[in-house]
C-alpha cells in the first residue's frame, strides 16, 4: 500500500527548478537571478573561521546579524525576522497567516512560490493581472481585498517581469487596505532599483504602517545565495514573533550568520557590484535592441524579454541551453512568449546576445 499523504500535497505546485548543473563550467548561468560575482574574501573567511564550532548550535536568538541589521537600518532588533533564504520567511508567514476561508492577494506573474502558499495552506490566492506596461496594478489588487484577506504581496522590483512600481503607488495601496491585512513588500532586488530611490527609502514607510512587511534577501546583492539567509524588516513585531512561532529554531546555520554579518561590512564593495551590474544590464538591453528585441523597464538584475511572434519559446530555451546559456523560459513564470535573463558578466551578456542572434 502506498504511503498517504496530505490532501495540501496535490495542490501544492512544484517550485520551477532551474537545470543545468550537470552541464560544467563554461555554461553561462543566467536562469536564476543570481549574483555574477563570487562573494567577497572577507566574507568566505568568516564563514571559514566558524567550521571549527560547529559542534554547537547556532546562538537561537541570532543576536549579531539582527543587531548589524538593526543599526544598519534603523529598525528595532525585535522587528528584524531572519530565515533559511527569504523564502523560508515567505512560506513561513503563509503558514503563520493563512487558513481555509482566508484570501491572499498579489500581481500576477510574480514569484514563483506566491501560489505555494495558497496551496499549502487552503487559502484562497487572487491572482490580479500586471498592468500593460508589466508593472503591478495596485487599484486592481485594492479593489480585491475583502474582509477575509490576510495577505497582500507586492513583488517590487517584480520576479519575473524585472519592473518596480514607485513608493507612493505603494503608500496608497497600504492607505486602501485595512490595518488587519498583512503587506510583504518583497525587496529581494530592491537595491537594484533605481525607480525605488535607494533601499533606505521604503523603511519610512515602516514607520507609518505597522501591518508593513520588507522581505529582503542576501542571495541577490550580497552573492550569498548558496548559504541562504533572508531578512524582513517588519512594521511590528508580531510579525517576527509570528513566523518565529511556525519554524524550527535554528533556521540559520553558523556559518551563514558569519558570512551575512561580514557581508553588512562591506557596503562600498556591494554598491561597487550595483554600479557594474546596472551598466552590464544597459550593454545588454542595448544588444537585445540591436536585434530588434525590446525588454520590460527593468528595475533589477534581470531583464524580462518578450519573443517576436513565431518563435517556440521551448525551442529557443533549448537551443540556448544546448549552446551553453541558461535562461528562464516565461511559462514556467506564469507567462509564455517570453525570457528572463540574469544580468551576468559582460562575456556571459555579451554570449548570450550573440547565440540569441544566431539561434533566431
Ligand atoms: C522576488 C523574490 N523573492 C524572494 C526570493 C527568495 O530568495 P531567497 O530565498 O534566496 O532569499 C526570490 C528568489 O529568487 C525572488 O526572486
Amino acid at each position: 500500500m502506498a504511503i498517504e499523504f496530505a490532501q495540501r500535497i496535490r495542490r501544492i505546485p512544484a517550485y520551477p527548478l532551474a537545470s543545468g548543473y550537470e552541464l560544467g563550467p563554461d555554461v553561462a548561468m543566467l536562469a536564476s537571478n543570481e549574483s555574477c560575482f563570487a562573494p567577497l574574501p572577507e566574507v568566505v573567511q568568516a564563514a571559514q573561521r566558524v567550521l571549527g564550532a560547529t559542534n554547537r548550535y547556532p546562538d537561537p536568538s541570532y543576536a549579531a546579524l539582527r543587531g548589524a541589521l538593526s543599526e544598519r537600518y534603523g529598525v528595532a532588533p525585535g522587528r528584524i525576522a531572519l530565515g533559511h533564504g527569504s523564502c523560508d520567511i515567505l512560506l513561513a508567514a503563509g503558514e503563520a497567516l493563512l487558513e481555509p476561508g482566508a484570501e491572499l492577494v498579489y500581481g500576477w506573474p510574480a514569484f514563483s512560490v506566491y501560489p505555494h502558499l495558497a496551496a499549502a495552506s487552503g487559502a484562497r490566492a487572487i491572482e490580479v493581472a500586471l498592468d500593460a506596461h508589466d508593472r503591478h496594478d495596485l487599484d486592481a489588487m485594492a479593489a480585491e481585498v475583502t474582509v477575509a484577506t490576510r495577505l497582500a504581496l507586492i513583488c517590487n522590483p517584480n520576479n519575473p517581469t524585472s519592473t518596480a512600481v514607485a513608493l507612493d503607488a505603494v503608500e496608497g495601496f497600504l492607505e486602501r487596505v485595512p490595518r488587519h491585512v498583512c503587506v510583504i513588500l518583497d525587496e529581494a532586488y530592491c537595491e537594484f532599483a533605481l525607480t525605488l530611490g535607494d533601499p533606505y527609502a521604503s523603511l519610512e514607510l515602516l514607520r507609518r504602517w505597522p501591518n508593513l512587511v520588507l522581505l529582503r534577501t542576501f542571495s541577490k546583492v550580497y552573492a550569498l545565495a548558496g548559504l541562504r539567509v533572508g531578512y524582513a524588516l517588519c512594521g511590528s513585531e508580531d510579525f517576527r514573533v509570528a513566523v518565529d512561532q511556525v519554524r524550527q529554531p535554528f533556521y540559520l546555520n553558523v556559518a551563514a550568520q558569519a558570512a551575512a554579518l561580514e557581508a553588512l561590512r562591506h557596503q562600498d564593495a556591494v554598491e561597487r557590484r550595483v554600479t557594474q551590474t546596472i551598466a552590464a544590464r544597459l550593454e545588454l538591453e542595448a544588444g537585445l535592441s540591436e536585434l530588434g528585441l525590446g525588454v520590460a523597464e527593468s528595475d533589477a538584475n534581470f531583464v524580462w524579454l518578450a519573443l517576436p511572434e513565431g518563435v517556440v519559446e521551448a525551442e529557443l530555451v533549448r537551443g540556448l541551453a544546448e549552446r551553453g546559456v541558461l535562461v528562464r523560459a516565461g511559462e514556467a513564470l506564469g507567462r509564455e512568449g517570453a525570457l528572463r535573463v540574469t544580468v551576468g558578466t559582460p562575456a556571459e551578456n555579451a554570449r548570450f546576445v550573440r547565440t540569441l542572434g544566431e539561434l533566431l
